[in-house]
């Protein structure tokens, strides 16, 4: 079987009365370059803000490389108002039954035995849920919060770029990655509570011009970032993410705005990537053709809900992609 690198559980999102993501549960293996599409408003940029804990989500579970990351359940004002299901699985009042409308269906059953059938089903079902609930999460049956600020996250080793383009516009763009560098070495105790010595400074400093040059920025090393072309922010963001030493990389729209030559350069270049410093990749991206031609798996949601999975050319002919996505937006 191969390795999850990200696994996102029943995660859920509500803002208010608005449920932007719905009960969405997805992995992302060891090596793979996976794309999340849809719609614009379906809720990807929120996933990506629950797995890199921008936002704490109002109920589910995320795991990196086999560990609990991220889990919540709804509570307080939001556990009377929660729209989602599965209110009770991350805490310890759940019982595995995840379906309050077929519990009073089965109640309606005029026929006794009959119902008194469905009934037995229907808790076998549940004693299952339940005792596969325990074999996936070790804090099952418990309240347990987990909610990491994302330089936590980014110490784990997940990196991201966002959808809108967010650096330190007004520093050069050395420092821009440099500052990146240091962020990684935090975890490191003597480097948090010490001052680096000098041969990790020059280390760094070495290993900063690389990313620039990878990306075709060490010129450009001393502008400050903001007075940079859109592009090449772009590219900065990717180093930047890259400088953080990450595992796993998310991206969020990276080919926005560019043509279709930018776009083919840019896939060809986060494959090139992946495979040098050996990432997984999951990127949200409204380009078809990028998503189409380089990445291993899709998965489509529309409302915040999970509406299909696959490889490029299953979901290229899935009725309800169609529908929902390609139709209206190419
Ligand atoms: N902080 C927030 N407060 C309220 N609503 C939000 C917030 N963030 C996102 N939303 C809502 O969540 C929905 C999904 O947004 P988003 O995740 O940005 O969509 P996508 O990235 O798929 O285009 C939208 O309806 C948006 O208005
Ligand atoms: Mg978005």
């Amino acid at each position: 079987m191969s390795e999850n690198v990200l696994r996102i559980e029943n995660l859920t999102m509500q803002f208010g009365g608005v449920v932007s993501v719905n009960g969405l549960s997805m992995e992302v293996n060891k090596g793979e370059f996976v794309a999340l599409i849809g719609p614009n408003g379906a809720g990807k940029t929120t996933a990506f803000n629950c797995v890199t804990g921008v936002y704490q989500p109002t109920n589910g579970r995320i795991e990196f490389m086999g560990e609990t990351i991220v889990r919540n359940h709804p509570q307080g004002r939001m556990a009377r108002q929660y729209m989602g299901e599965r209110a009770t699985l991350y805490t310890s009042a759940y019982r595995g039954e995840d379906d309050p409308e077929a519990l009073e269906a089965i109640e309606r059953e005029g026929d006794g035995e009959r119902r008194a059938q469905l009934r037995a089903q229907f808790d076998a079902e549940a004693r299952e849920r339940l005792e596969s609930a325990k074999r996936r999460d070790p804090d099952a049956l418990t309240n347990r919060v987990i909610a990491p600020t994302p330089d936590r996250i980014t110490q784990l080793g997940i990196a991201r770029t966002f959808q809108n383009i967010r650096l330190f516009s007004s520093l050069s763009v050395f420092d821009n990655v440099l500052i990146a560098k240091h962020m990684r070495a935090r975890q490191n105790v003597f480097s948090a509570t010490l001052r680096l010595n000098r041969r990790e400074e020059r280390r760094m400093r070495e290993e900063t011009m690389a990313l620039l040059e990878e990306q075709d920025l060490a010129r450009f090393k001393d502008e400050v970032a903001g007075s940079l072309p859109y592009g090449l922010q772009r590219r900065l963001e990717i180093a930047r993410a890259l400088a953080t030493e990450p595992r796993l990389l998310l991206l969020d729209e990276p080919a926005a705005g560019m043509n279709p030559q930018e776009t083919q350069e840019l896939g060809e270049f986060i494959v090139k990537i992946k495979e040098k410093y050996e990432l997984t990749v999951f990127m949200i991206e409204h380009h078809m053709d990028l998503v189409m031609q380089f990445c291993d798996r899709i998965y489509v949601i529309d409302f915040g809900k999970l509406i299909c999975e696959g490889s490029p050319e299953a979901v290229r002919a899935d009725r309800r992609v169609i529908d929902a996505y390609l139709g209206v937006v190419e």
